[in-house]
This record gives structure tokens, C-alpha cells and sequence, in this order.
């Protein structure tokens, strides 16, 4: 049965974690989907793991939309939301909901993920959600912003965690489906998945909240840079270089293909 995301809001009132992961093509969307991860997130950080971009800002729309397109051919039961690349949705409310409706009626994923909490994004959440475009909120680090905030823990000073707290339960009130809490204090993180009717994700933000997420690439070992949180379950890169590096001396060595 397909993940909803009225289960997601049911699985956190039964205590029952979320398991999310990013994507960004077909082969990797559809391991994770038979792999039984509940939600698969096209996020913008495809622009450094897929793109070979520094930050994730330049990755445009149209470049979210072709991976987010890839991705939904690979799933059959995960929940797909896709990132709202930087400059695709704070211009202004009709430009998100032209964002957001390009993502959904080309791609098929079910939801869409946009950063920060400030009173200009709540609007933007609550006239999405209120024509039937579900978002997912992304509070605390928000990479967006990383000319402003670097990659830094955020909500270490009593100011900037009551902050956080107040942006996510905006974020809630104005529809959101779940949130992101991205690089904060386990304890600021328990606190507003205490507080908060939907789900919270965290990623670096400690274990109390209603699930976890990574990026796959830093997973699988295959990132340039892994944030401190992130944790490696197998080292791609070794393995990849490893079988190019046997290939190159077979062939070299006249040994692929065999000689039958
Ligand atoms: O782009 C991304 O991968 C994300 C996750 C870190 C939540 O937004
Ligand atoms: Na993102």
C-alpha cells in the first residue's frame, strides 16, 4: 500500500518513526522504495550530489523537475515530495503556486518541501495547502541560506531556539504536513516534536524526533564533504573506484572481455 500522508500524521500519533531519505534518480528512488523507506525526498541537494554544485543554489526548477520526474518512476509505495529549488517560491505567493503546481502536475510526486518560517513563507504554506498542494516545512539550518547562516548548528542561543520553536508551530498552523529540523539541539528538537500535531524529520537535530532523514548520498558514502551528523553505511566511492580500477587492468592486461 502506498505511504499517505495521513498515515505519516496517524504513524506519530502511535509513536511509529518515519524513515526518509533523498533521491535524485531512478535506480537509487526505486532501491529505496523496495527497501521499504516511508518517505523518498527529490531534495535540492541533488545540486552538489548530482550536479557538482558547491551550495545548493543554482539548481533551477526545470532541473528539479527532470530528477523528480526520474525519481517517481522508481516508486511504488513510498510518499514523494520534491524541494522547491532557492528562488522558486519567495518572490511571492503566485509564484509558488506556479512552482508548486509545475512540480506536481509534470512530475506525480505528492508533495513539495520549501525552507524557513518567517511570516511571508507561513502565508505562502497556507495558501498552498489551502489549494490542495501538501508541503513540508525546513526549519533550523536552512541550506538556502547558507551565505547568511553557513553550515552551522542553529538554535544554540535562547533567542534562536524560541525562534525555531515559533517558526515551526507557524509552519503547522499554516498547513504543513510535517517539518524538517535540520542541524539543532536534540532538546530544541524534542521540544517542538512534543508541541507540533505533525510529524517532525530530523536530520543533525538528535533522536526525539518522529523520524530521521539523511542525504543518500552521505549514506552510501559517495558525498565530496559529510556533515558531522550524517553517518556512513557503506563506502560507495571505495567500492565504485575499486571495480573501475579492475576493469581498467583487465581490459589493459587484455583480460575482458575473455577470449572464449
Ligand atoms: O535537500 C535535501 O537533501 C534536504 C534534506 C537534507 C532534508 O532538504
Ligand atoms: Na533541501
Amino acid at each position: 500500500m502506498a505511504v499517505t500522508i495521513q498515515q505519516l500524521i496517524e504513524w506519530k500519533q502511535q509513536g511509529r518513526s518515519l524513515v526518509a531519505l533523498t533521491a535524485w534518480d531512478y535506480g537509487i528512488a526505486r532501491w529505496l522504495d523496495e527497501a521499504g523507506v516511508d518517505v523518498i525526498l527529490v531534495g535540492d541537494s541533488l545540486a552538489m550530489v548530482a550536479l557538482g554544485h558547491p551550495t545548493t543554489l543554482p539548481v533551477t526548477l526545470d532541473e528539479m523537475i527532470h530528477h523528480a520526474v526520474a525519481v517517481r518512476r522508481g516508486v511504488k509505495r513510498s510518499l514523494v515530495v520534491c524541494d522547491l529549488p532557492f528562488l522558486s517560491y519567495q518572490e511571492s505567493i503566485s509564484q509558488a503556486i506556479h512552482s508548486s503546481g509545475r512540480i506536481l502536475k509534470e512530475t506525480g510526486v505528492q508533495a513539495v518541501k520549501l525552507e524557513g518560517g518567517n511570516p511571508a513563507i507561513a502565508e505562502t504554506v497556507a495558501k498552498l495547502t489551502a489549494i490542495g498542494i501538501p508541503v513540508m516545512g525546513h526549519v533550523g539550518l536552512t541550506p538556502q541560506s547558507v551565505h547568511q547562516l553557513g553550515y552551522k548548528q542553529q538554535g544554540k542561543t535562547e533567542e534562536d531556539a524560541a525562534r525555531i520553536l515559533r517558526e515551526a508551530i507557524v509552519l503547522a498552523e499554516a498547513g504543513a504536513f510535517a517539518i524538517v529540523l535540520e542541524h539543532i539541539p536534540a532538546d530544541l528538537a524534542a521540544q517542538i516534536t512534543a508541541k507540533l500535531p505533525i510529524p517532525t524529520i530530523g536530520i543533525g537535530a538528535g533522536p526525539h524526533c518522529d523520524g530521521q532523514v539523511l542525504v543518500t548520498a552521505d549514506l552510501l558514502g559517495l558525498s565530496d564533504r559529510q556533515p558531522p551528523f550524517a553517518k556512513v553505511y557503506v563506502n560507495l566511492r571505495q567500492v565504485i573506484m575499486q571495480a573501475a580500477q579492475e576493469f581498467a587492468q583487465e581490459v589493459r592486461e587484455h583480460r575482458f572481455p575473455p577470449s572464449s
